[in-house]
Order: structure tokens, then C-alpha cells, then sequence
């Protein structure tokens, strides 16, 4: 009888004992998970806002290789200088192309100052490649479209010295353009659309684009595309159109959305990013703008046998790293 009133309570004890024991495992496997839990949540916070993270992240993804950037300048030297000044500082620039219309050589101030900012934004022994390619008496609007010999990339960002974007919003830009790399992938979409009344095509601006969230078009003012559409448009693209730009100062960004259009097959890609004006606004404000643009697009679909070769799209690539919600 002793033995056993004895024996009952220890193995009581011992029980509760491994209770005990067990409970306080469970405890700190539970505060394990809790903290793991915690820092994971965190970290990825972390990367949803600071920039560093997200570039690093999306550079490991890209390939090596980057892209050109061709500027259409004309007497503008600050604006210039403005824009190199930027541009040698992006990571995945590999050269900068400065289409130089103007009737003199650059001057040597001008090409001096530009070096210096090349030497000064250089990081890792690596340099921008630099170069003016130089038109001499021939202001032709489609010199900013003539090729360009030795170009080490396919991609090409062609843009206008009176704006800069950012170098992060390049970089997506140019991610986006890997996608797609037969089409253009540009910032600033503009559309036409058929006048039934009229039997003719109309051109539409800002306005339009974002009344109806439709484009075919993004302006060779702000626009990726691959390099082979510089021989199409000055080797293949009919002369009539080329000559018609020469006369009339104007369309050479609608002739180069006819030319990918029509040999791609694809309609273009308007990406989100801030587009930020250095210059007075130029030839867009002025009075008749649409009405020329107009006359444009339906003097070019004459060129092409009466086919419109632009196609409508309502895609928008945004960076999801910037959106506030799904
Ligand atoms: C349109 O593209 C086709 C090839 O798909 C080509 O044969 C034709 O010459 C192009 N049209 C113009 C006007 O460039």
C-alpha cells in the first residue's frame, strides 16, 4: 500500500514534468517561426522601398549588354550639356550618339566641356562612349535616324535634348524593350483614328490618348527600338516619304511608327515614367500642329498602297515596384 500511495505521486510529478518540458519547446518553436516570420515580412518591406535594393535586384536579371542613346540637338548647347551631363551617369548606358545638324562643327569648348563630363561620370574604369554624329550642310529631320556605324548595341533610346528621364526609369524602360525588342517601347503615345465623315485618318494627341486609353503610336522623341529600323527607314522606307519630311520639317516620328509597325506587326508599348522638360516646349505648341500631323499620316498611308500599317493598343507597362496596391 505505501509503495504504491508513494510511486502514484512521482509519476504524477514526472508527468507533469514532461508537460513542462514539452510546453516550453512548443513556446520557442513558436517564437521561432514568430520571428522568422517578423524578418521575412521586413525584409521584403525593405526591398518594396528603398531603390538600391530594387535596381541591384533588376540589374542581376538583365544582361550585360545595355543600350545607346541617340540625341537629336539643335543650337541648344545648355540643353545639351544638361542631358550628357545625366545620361553619362546611367548605369547601362554604352554610348551616347549626338545628332549634330547644325551648319558649323561642334565647337571646341562645347566638345571639350562634354569630355570632361564623360571622365568625371565614369565609374569602374568603365566610360560612356561619346561621339557627334556630324551632318554637314543637310538639316534633314531624318538625320536622327541615319545609321550608325560601329554601334555596339541593338537598343537605341532616341530622344530629344529638351527632356531627361530618369536612370531608373530608363533602365525599366529598357527591361521592358527586352521583352518586346522588335516594337517600339517609348513614353509618350499618341493615335490616329478615322474620320468616317471625312473618309481620312486624323491624328490624335494627348487629349485622345487619354479620353480613349488607346494609342499606336510613342513619339521617336522618347522611344526604344532596335537598331536594324535605322536602315529600314533610310534605306528601305519609300523616298517619297523621306523627301516629304526634308520639305515640310515635321513627321519623321510618324514615318519611324509606320516603319516598325509595318515590320513588326505589333502595335507599340507606352511605359509609365516621368518625363521631366528642360526646354521650352517646341514645335508641338504651336498653332495647325494637329492638322499637319493629320496630313501626314494620310500622305504616308498613301505610301503604303492605302494600308495603314499602325495598330491600336490599350497596354501600359508600369513598374510594380511604384504601384500603392495591386
Ligand atoms: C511593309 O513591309 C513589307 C514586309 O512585311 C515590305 O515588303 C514592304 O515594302 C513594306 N512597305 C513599305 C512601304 O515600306
Amino acid at each position: 500500500m505505501r509503495g504504491t500511495s508513494l510511486r502514484r505521486p512521482v509519476t504524477i510529478q514526472r508527468l507533469r514534468q514532461i508537460a513542462v518540458t514539452i510546453k516550453i519547446k512548443l513556446l520557442l518553436c513558436c517564437c521561432i517561426v514568430l520571428a522568422v516570420v517578423f524578418f521575412a515580412s521586413r525584409a521584403s518591406d525593405l526591398m518594396g522601398w528603398t531603390c538600391d535594393d530594387c535596381s541591384t535586384a533588376v540589374r542581376y536579371s538583365t544582361p550585360r549588354k545595355g543600350y545607346a542613346i541617340v540625341i537629336n540637338t539643335w543650337k541648344r548647347h545648355d540643353l545639351l550639356k544638361k542631358s550628357i551631363d545625366h545620361y553619362t551617369a546611367c548605369m547601362g548606358v554604352e554610348s551616347i550618339h549626338i545628332v549634330w545638324s547644325e551648319p558649323s562643327p561642334p565647337p571646341d569648348s562645347l566638345v571639350s566641356y562634354l569630355q570632361q563630363t564623360v571622365k568625371a561620370n565614369s565609374r569602374d574604369s568603365r566610360e560612356t562612349e561619346l561621339r557627334f554624329e556630324i551632318n554637314e550642310e543637310d538639316s534633314s529631320l531624318n538625320n536622327r535616324f541615319k545609321e550608325i556605324k560601329g554601334l555596339r548595341t541593338e537598343a537605341i533610346f532616341s530622344v530629344d535634348d529638351d527632356v531627361i528621364f530618369a536612370c531608373s526609369t530608363l533602365e525599366f524602360a529598357f527591361s521592358v524593350w527586352q521583352t518586346a525588342p522588335h516594337t517600339m517601347v517609348g513614353f509618350v503615345p499618341r493615335m490616329h483614328w478615322i474620320d468616317r465623315s471625312k473618309g481620312r485618318y486624323r491624328y490624335g494627341g494627348w487629349w485622345s490618348v487619354w479620353w480613349s486609353g488607346t494609342y499606336s503610336m510613342v513619339l521617336s522623341k522618347a522611344a526604344f527600338f532596335h537598331s536594324k529600323y535605322l536602315d529600314f527607314y533610310t534605306n528601305h522606307m519609300p523616298s517619297s516619304i523621306r523627301h516629304y519630311i526634308t520639305n515640310n520639317r515635321n513627321c519623321e516620328d510618324i514615318a519611324m511608327s509606320f516603319v516598325v509597325a509595318n515590320l513588326s506587326g505589333s502595335p507599340p508599348v507606352w511605359v509609365q515614367g516621368k518625363i521631366y522638360e528642360i526646354g521650352s516646349s517646341g514645335i508641338s505648341s504651336l498653332g495647325g500642329h494637329s492638322e499637319r500631323r493629320s496630313q501626314c499620316l494620310n500622305i504616308f498611308v498613301e505610301e503604303y498602297g492605302g494600308i495603314m500599317p499602325l495598330l491600336p493598343s490599350t497596354f501600359k507597362a508600369v513598374d510594380a515596384r511604384r504601384l500603392w496596391s495591386w
